[in-house]
C-alpha cells in the first residue's frame, strides 16, 4: 500500500503550488539514461513520502519573505539526500519494509540500492552547484557529511547496551537532525535574512528533527505496520540501544533491564514481544515521547525571532505533527 505522494495535504495547503513544482523537479532530475538507475529512483520516488525536508525549505523560505524561485531545486536537492540516505540506511539495517512497499534492497538487491543512493547524493550536488552559491554547497556539504558520521556512530553503537542517553542524542542529531537543520536554513538564507533569523530557522529544523527521530523510535515499538509502513522492531533487530531502551536500563526494574539489555547484545528480533512489554510497563515510551514533545516545543520557541505569516505558523503545527504522527 504505497503512502501517496503529498501527504500532509492541510498542513502544507499554504505551499501546495510550491511542492507541485517540487515534485516536478524531482521527477524531472531522477532521469538517467541507465535503465536501473530510473527503475530504482522512480521505484522508491513513486512510493511517495512525507516530504518533511522539502517542506521545511520552502515553510523556511516563505516565512523568511523569499519570493523567487531556487527554492524548489534546493527542496529538491534536500529530498534527494533524504532518499540516498534510505537507499543506503535500509541495507544497512537489512529493513525489507518501505513507505509500505517492498524496500529497493529487498526487491533489487543491496548493490543496487547503494550504487542507486550513490547516483542521487551526486545528482543532488550537480543541482546544488546549479544554484551557483558557495554557502548554499557549504551548508549541504557538510549536513550530507555529518548525517554520514551519524550513520557510523550509531554503527559503532550497535549491541552497546551501556550508552548514555547524550550518545543516542548525538547520533540523532547527527544522522536526522542535521538534515532538518540545513533545510531551516537554506530557506532562512534565500529571503536573505538577517544572521538572527537564521539561526533561528537552523535551531528550529535541528529541534524538530530531533523531535522527529524520537518518535520515529517510539513507533518503531508502537507503531502500526499499516501506517508506518515500515516493519516494527527493525531498530531491536539490529540491536539499536534507542531511547525507549535506554529508558529501560537506568529506569526499569532489574528484571526488564537485564532482559533489555540481552536483548540489545544480541539484537534478538526474537525478544521484541518481550522488550515490548518492558518498554511499555516500564513507561519508558512515554518518558521517549515526553523528550519528544519537549523538542518540539523548543523547536516552536526558536521561532520567536519571526514575523507571523501563513508559513510561521505552519512550521508551528509540523513540530506538533512531528510528534503526534502515526506515521
Ligand atoms: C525516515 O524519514 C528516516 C528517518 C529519519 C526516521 P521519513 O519518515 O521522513 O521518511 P519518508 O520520506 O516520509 O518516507
Ligand atoms: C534513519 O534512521 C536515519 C537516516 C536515514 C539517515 P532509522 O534507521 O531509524 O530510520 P528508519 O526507521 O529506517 O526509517
Ligand atoms: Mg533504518
Ligand atoms: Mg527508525
Amino acid at each position: 500500500m504505497p503512502l501517496p505522494a503529498v501527504e500532509l495535504p492541510s498542513l502544507y495547503a499554504p505551499i501546495d503550488v510550491d511542492m507541485r513544482a517540487v515534485d516536478a523537479v524531482i521527477r524531472e532530475r531522477l532521469h538517467s539514461d541507465v535503465v536501473l538507475v530510473r527503475q530504482v529512483a522512480e521505484y522508491i520516488v513513486s512510493a511517495g513520502g512525507k516530504r518533511m525536508r522539502p517542506a521545511l525549505v520552502l515553510l523556511s523560505a516563505g516565512a523568511c519573505g523569499y519570493s523567487g524561485t531556487h527554492h524548489h531545486e534546493l527542496a529538491a536537492v534536500v529530498e534527494f539526500i533524504h532518499t540516498a540516505t534510505l537507499l543506503h540506511d535500509d541495507v544497512v539495517d537489512e529493513s525489507a519494509l518501505r513507505r509500505g512497499r517492498d524496500t529497493a534492497n529487498a526487491l533489487f538487491g543491496n548493490a543496487a540500492s547503494v550504487l542507486v543512493g550513490d547516483f542521487l547524493y551526486s545528482r543532488a550536488f550537480q543541482m546544488m552547484v546549479g544554484v551557483g552559491s558557495m554557502r548554499v554547497m557549504q551548508v549541504l556539504a557538510d549536513a550530507t557529511n555529518v548525517i554520514a558520521e551519524g550513520e557510523v556512530l550509531q554503527l559503532m553503537n550497535c549491541r552497546n547496551a551501556d550508552i548514555e542517553v547524550d550518545d543516542y542524542l548525538r547520533v540523532i542529531r547527527y544522522k536526522t537532525a542535521k538534515l532538518f537543520e540545513a533545510a531551516g536554513r537554506l530557506g532562512a538564507m534565500l529571503g536573505n535574512s538577517s544572521p538572527e533569523v537564521e539561526e533561528a530557522m537552523a535551531s528550529y529544523g535541528m529541534h524538530i528533527g530531533t523531535a522527529f527521530q524520537l518518535i520515529d523510535d517510539v513507533l518503531d515499538y508502537s507503531g502500526v505496520e499499516a501506517e508506518t509502513g515500515k516493519h516494527l522492531g527493525d531498530d531491536l533487530a539490529e540491536g539499536k540501544p534507542t531511547l525507549p531502551l535506554i529508558h529501560v536500563i537506568q529506569h526499569g526494574s532489574a528484571d526488564a533491564a537485564g532482559l533489555v539489555r540481552d536483548a540489545i547484545e544480541n539484537a534478538d528480533r526474537d525478544a521484541f514481544p518481550a522488550v515490548l512489554d518492558a518498554v511499555r510497563s516500564s513507561g519508558a515510551l512515554d518518558a521517549a515521547r515526553r523528550h519528544g514533545i519537549a523538542e518540539a516545543e523548543a523547536a516552536k520557541a526558536a521561532l520567536t525571532p519571526l514575523a507571523s505569516s501563513k508559513f510561521r505558523e505552519t512550521l508551528l503545527q509540523l513540530s506538533d505533527f512531528a510528534v503526534q504522527r502515526s506515521f
